[in-house]
């Protein structure tokens, strides 16, 4: 389907689901060639006096922004000259409407100062491409990055324009089944206090920290009024389910987009420490299609090329700020190991929240 390969480290049979810890499938993140042309979507704002330009919505730098923000859903601001995170919350909110506060049944988030908060992963672990809280009913519409601490040349965030992502899957076989029978989504919520004491060994997230109540009745409460199915495991273990499209209705463009990717699938913890060396079925999440046939390597591989191949890199300086369409783009980034000194920082601020609605059957 793909000119380009992933870097897949060991093949297996690509008709079988993964179950084997040593095969991972690593992204490319990109051709070499960005998907947009730069200019499409990049300011460069050091003519810009941006104390002004900051505090005013009906100012050039708001302007040009917002013809980016409606043509594409991307806008990357450059050579900003801003240091704090609340000047630089302050550009993205020329396009940003609301703000959501983070609220419950996500991973947990450090807040660097009001509303800004801390991306929610470990620096060496990669981060498949994904759409922000696609599996569960609430997602946002946007998102910003902030720079905040940089690593020239190493600490790239990818965008994939998921416009062209959609129409390249829709025409395999893969993208066929994906529209078809929809998508499951498994997660495994461990009991913060059956590991009291304990190495962390295989959790992903507690249930107590993603509902913040320590009541397992309440937790399971806020889960079914999310819309998921739950059934309690052993250790109390939190089994929810969530039965949804892997597409979603974008209102702006009338269209279905894909809105789904092996971020939520066992192998987002390929890289993860203390989750890799485990086998593919004891891992905390899992994504099967929505009959729960489960995917295959071959079906996973297309899933990781089809965002490759239209990847955007963004090399971070501090003071840049990007702000993305979480429908019309897919982000992610390549693992990133600091050596001593060394900081990698970005803030990100959540946009409006809206309730899935998926497909629409005449929208494709
Ligand atoms: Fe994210």
């Amino acid at each position: 389907m793909s000119s380009i390969s992933q870097k897949i480290i060991s093949s297996g049979d690509l008709d079988a689901p993964l179950r084997d810890p040593s095969i991972r499938i690593e992204p490319r993140w990109w051709t070499g060639k960005p998907a947009l042309r730069s200019e499409r979507f990049t300011i460069d704002c050091s003519r810009f006096d941006m104390d002004r330009e900051i505090a005013d919505q009906s100012g050039e730098l708001a302007e040009r922004m917002r013809g980016m923000w409606n043509d594409v859903g991307l806008v990357y601001l450059r050579n900003t000259g801003l240091t704090r995170l609340r000047d630089m919350r302050h550009a993205a909110k020329l396009v940003m409407d609301a703000e959501m506060t983070y609220t419950a049944g996500a991973n947990p988030r450090g807040e660097h100062e009001p509303n800004v908060y801390e991306v929610g992963a470990p620096l060496e672990a990669w981060l498949h491409y994904h759409h922000e809280m696609a599996y569960v009913g609430k997602s946002t519409r946007m998102l910003s990055f902030l720079c905040h601490k940089e690593l020239p040349g190493r600490g790239h965030t990818y965008f994939s324009d998921n416009v062209q992502a959609t129409d390249a899957l829709l025409k395999t076989e893969f993208g066929q089944r994906l529209r078809d029978k929809g998508l499951c989504y498994h997660r495994d919520l461990t009991d913060q206090e059956h590991f009291r004491g304990k190495e962390e060994i295989g959790v992903y997230n507690h249930w107590q920290r993603s509902f913040s109540t320590q009541d397992p009745h309440e937790a399971e409460a806020l889960a079914r009024e999310r819309g998921l199915v739950t059934e309690w495991g052993p250790n109390r273990l939190l089994k929810t389910r969530y039965y949804v499209s892997a597409f979603e209705h974008f209102p702006y463009l009338d269209r279905n987009l894909l809105f789904a990717s092996v971020a939520d699938h066992s192998m987002w913890f390929d890289a993860w420490p203390k989750v890799s060396h485990l086998p593919h079925d004891q891992r905390p999440l899992k994504l099967t299609y929505g009959d729960d046939t489960e995917l295959s390597q071959r079906d996973c591989e297309e899933f990781v090329a089809v965002y490759d191949r239209f990847g955007i890199p963004v090399d971070w300086r501090v003071g840049d700020v990007v702000v993305f369409c979480n429908y019309r783009f897919a982000h992610g980034r390549p693992s990133i190991h600091l050596k001593p000194g060394e900081q990698r920082v970005l803030g990100v601020l959540l946009g409006e929240t809206f309730d899935r609605v998926g497909d629409l059957p005449d929208k494709w």
